[in-house]
This record gives structure tokens, C-alpha cells and sequence, in this order.
């Protein structure tokens, strides 16, 4: 081999490396491109962590209270507001669900601190679900919701949206309750909730799917 022979073999080899190299460079930034996509869809931001939490340990007390109150309205013979008390529980233990789930999925453990239960009359407790219920779906739900669009946190954003809606419906349908106590006490009402989102109704009648994520009527719980 001539000296010009080793010196444009040698400059080959040399093309190959840096080729290989560039190759070997790209891949490793695609694969920490990936990565990095791979943490930010997983991440939550820390504000959606925060309101998240809150929610779940509000869905989570409402839920206890509500059976809590369910049962005063059975002793007190008001078997309406008794199992709408009931759907309603069940419906924020969905909701409750729905948080704890959406934090896992950030690898975030769901953390709830029940509170100790504050049982009055039915009466009374209405009046006290109905003004949780228009906090929830008035400032908190609405808030949040909007913080979670915002910062990209989707899933979230979605879970805050549902209960927003279920809680608007819990706010009328305990309202009713509250403004026609003595008719609630003589009829046997029955109420519905969505399995998948928590959606509360009392027009079974009518229903065929859930409004908010379309879940067959047949799949909803009853409650009467
Ligand atoms: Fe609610
Ligand atoms: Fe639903």
C-alpha cells in the first residue's frame, strides 16, 4: 500500500468513526428526548399535586359525612333525603378515586385525613351539604381545574371537570331537599350514580347513558 493509500484509508476509517459517532450522539439525544417526554407526561406539576391532594381528602371526608348523614335522616324517618345522602356518599367516594388515582399515576401516594364527623339534625345537615357542595362546584372545582388545563396537566384538569358537574347536580338535588323536607319524608325517590364518574341523578326514568362519559344507564347504582 502506498503512503497515499494508507492516508485515504486512513481518512475513511476516520469518516466511518465520526459518522458512527454522529449516529451514536443522535440516538443518545433521542433517547433523552424520549425520556424526557416520558418524565414530563408522568410529572405532575407540584400546584396540580397540592390541589389534587385537597381534593381528595374533601372527597374523601364529604363521603364519610354523607353516610354519616344518611343514617340521622334514616332515624329521623326522612328516607328520601336518606338515600340521596347514600348516592351522594358513594358518588364523592368515586370522585375520591378518581383523585387518588390521577396522583399515582405521577407516582404520587393519595393521602386523606378524615376529619372527626359533625352530625346535626337533617335539616341542618342539608343546609351544611349544600353550602360544601356550592363551594366545591362555584371556586374550588373551577379553580382547579383551570390551574391543571393550564399547566398541561390534563388527566387532572378531567377528574376536576367531572366532579365540577356531579357536585353542581349534588348542590340542586340537595337544595330540593331542603326546600321540601316534609314531601321528601312521604316519597320513596330513588337516585343514580355513574360507576365511572360519580354523575348523580334522580331521573332514572328517563336516563339512558351518563351525560358526562357516557356510561350505560343499566351500569348505574341505585339508590332508594
Ligand atoms: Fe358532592
Ligand atoms: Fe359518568
Amino acid at each position: 500500500m502506498t503512503r497515499l493509500s494508507v492516508g485515504i484509508v486512513a481518512l475513511m476509517c476516520a469518516g466511518t468513526v465520526a459518522v458512527a459517532q454522529e449516529k451514536s450522539s443522535k440516538v443518545g439525544n433521542l433517547l433523552g428526548t424520549a425520556a424526557a417526554v416520558k418524565t414530563a407526561v408522568k410529572g405532575l406539576n407540584p400546584d396540580t399535586v397540592t390541589d389534587l391532594q385537597a381534593a381528595h381528602n374533601g372527597e374523601s371526608n364529604a363521603s364519610a359525612t354523607y353516610t354519616a348523614f344518611a343514617k340521622k335522616a334514616d332515624k329521623e324517618g326522612y328516607k328520601s333525603v336518606a338515600a340521596l345522602f347514600r348516592a351522594a356518599s358513594a358518588s364523592e367516594k368515586i370522585h375520591a378515586k378518581a383523585f387518588a388515582a390521577v396522583l399515582k399515576s405521577g407516582e404520587v401516594e393519595a393521602k386523606a385525613k378524615l376529619e372527626k364527623l359533625d352530625v346535626k339534625t337533617t335539616e341542618e345537615n342539608l343546609k351544611a351539604a349544600i353550602a360544601g357542595e356550592t363551594k366545591e362546584f362555584k371556586e374550588i372545582y373551577p379553580k382547579a381545574g383551570a390551574a391543571a388545563t393550564a399547566k398541561g396537566d390534563l388527566t387532572a384538569a378531567k377528574a376536576f371537570k367531572d366532579a365540577l358537574a356531579a357536585e353542581t347536580k349534588h348542590a340542586q338535588l340537595f337544595s330540593e331537599a331542603s326546600a321540601n323536607l316534609l314531601t321528601w319524608r312521604e316519597t320513596g325517590k330513588a337516585f343514580l350514580v355513574c360507576p365511572t364518574c360519580g354523575y348523580t341523578t334522580d331521573s332514572g326514568d328517563t336516563l339512558k347513558a351518563c351525560p358526562l362519559c357516557g356510561v350505560a344507564r343499566e351500569k348505574f347504582e341505585v339508590f332508594k
